[in-house]
């Protein structure tokens, strides 16, 4: 079977968090926290960086980190992970949804100003499979309203975006805070694990204090505020330096993976994923969207690619379609047509970076065959 993906990791890595194990350093209580914060804040080119548990529990803290009232607004999008609508929901906040550009699936910023209120404080982007957000007129709509932008750029580490007046910026840079995921399937996996950054020196403050259970440094067990215990270990920490140093190495190994897809599926009925001109993709995942003139949807085409041994993702399902959050009286009757299409007919294809050149050709054979065999 060729995996969807699996992480990379070399003798050295296994080495680090070996070292952190003889040396008793197990819990968040060690040296390569602060050294994994710190490469990956200078990495992203921000000032401060606040390793958290998971991306799940980085962007909770982060929206956390913005003291809502109950009741605020943030706009996300539809197509996206649940999480992303939770940190909301958790925070006593509600998520407005928008739809996605068909292009890039990522979320439609055309759409944004059409649902802000009077409610709404914040906005969270999600660059989606490693395809940046178009940040810079988004950024301006957050200026005109006043409102935080909460940047999720958990599938993409390394990618980038190019600004109006010809800058390239790293997804991650942007808005008052950004989170990443360290999840095994990431760029940077250490098994679980994520991080909140920001250039804010009071939210960082703020940020760590949530992750840690509102301790007080010097008052141990009296809290004045409450929060969570978000804490990364320092094996996890451990775990990510090392691959900080080979980033440009394994996003160069996505990009020819997304290379080889785009020359080997060329002429198909498909969508590929996409790249703006003023986009740096870190491919993720590679995602496919097969055309209407398909006459099978994404599940019948994993199902096909599956008795070939090769595994798929299907698209996210749209959080407007989402049982669990209907069931909160949540987006009752809201319909969202690209993401809705996206949901049915789009999947994504083994983008590991412990495949070879030869089983991305092999799925791309194996895509060609099932089409053929309309
Ligand atoms: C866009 C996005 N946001 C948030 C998360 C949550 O990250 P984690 O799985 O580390 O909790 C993910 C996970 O893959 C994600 O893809």
């Amino acid at each position: 079977m060729i995996p969807v993906s699996e992480p990379w990791f070399t003798p050295e890595d296994a080495a680090r968090v070996a070292a952190c194990v003889s040396s008793g350093w197990v819990s968040s209580t060690g040296p390569a926290v602060k050294q994994f914060e710190a490469a990956w804040a200078e990495y992203i080119g921000r000032r401060f960086g606040i390793a958290m548990s998971s991306g799940t529990t980085a962007l909770q803290a982060s929206v956390a980190a913005l003291n809502l009232a109950p009741g605020d607004e943030v706009i996300l999008p539809t197509f996206t992970i649940i999480p992303c609508a939770l940190a909301a929901i958790y925070n006593g906040a509600v998520p407005v949804l928008v739809d996605s550009d068909p292009k890039t699936w990522c979320m439609d910023v055309s759409a944004i100003e059409a649902k802000i209120t009077p409610r709404t404080r914040a906005i969270m982007p999600v660059h989606i499979y490693g395809h940046p957000v178009d940040m810079e007129p988004l950024l301006a709509i957050a200026a005109a309203h006043n409102l935080a932008v909460i940047e999720d750029a958990a599938e993409a580490h390394g990618a980038r975006y190019r600004m109006r007046n010809g800058d390239w910026a790293r997804c991650g840079s942007f808005g008052r805070v950004s989170c990443f995921s360290f999840y095994a399937n990431k760029l940077i996996a250490t098994g679980e694990g994520g991080m909140a950054l920001t250039d804010d020196p009071d939210l960082a403050a703020r940020l760590a204090s949530l992750r840690d259970l509102c301790f007080i440094p010097g008052e141990r067990f009296r809290h004045e505020a409450t929060g969570f215990n978000f804490r990364l270990t320092n094996m996890q920490a451990a775990l990510g330096l090392g691959q900080i140093e080979r980033t440009e190495e394994l996003l160069r190994r996505k990009r020819a993976m997304a290379g080889l897809y785009r020359e080997e599926l060329d002429g198909l009925p498909l969508q590929l994923a996409a790249e703006e001109p003023w986009a740096s993709s870190s491919f993720w995942m590679f995602g496919i969207v097969l055309d209407d003139s398909v006459p099978f949807d994404a599940a019948e085409m994993a199902r096909r690619l599956r008795c070939c041994e090769i595994e798929t993702r299907p698209f996210f399902l749209g959080m407007h379609q989402q049982p669990a959050l209907l069931k909160r009286g949540l987006f009752a009757g809201e319909r969202y047509p690209v993401a809705e299409r996206l949901a049915r007919r789009g999947l994504y294809l083994p983008s590991g970076l412990g495949s070879s050149a030869s089983d991305f050709r092999r799925v791309a054979k194996a895509v060609r065959g099932a089409l053929e065999r309309a």
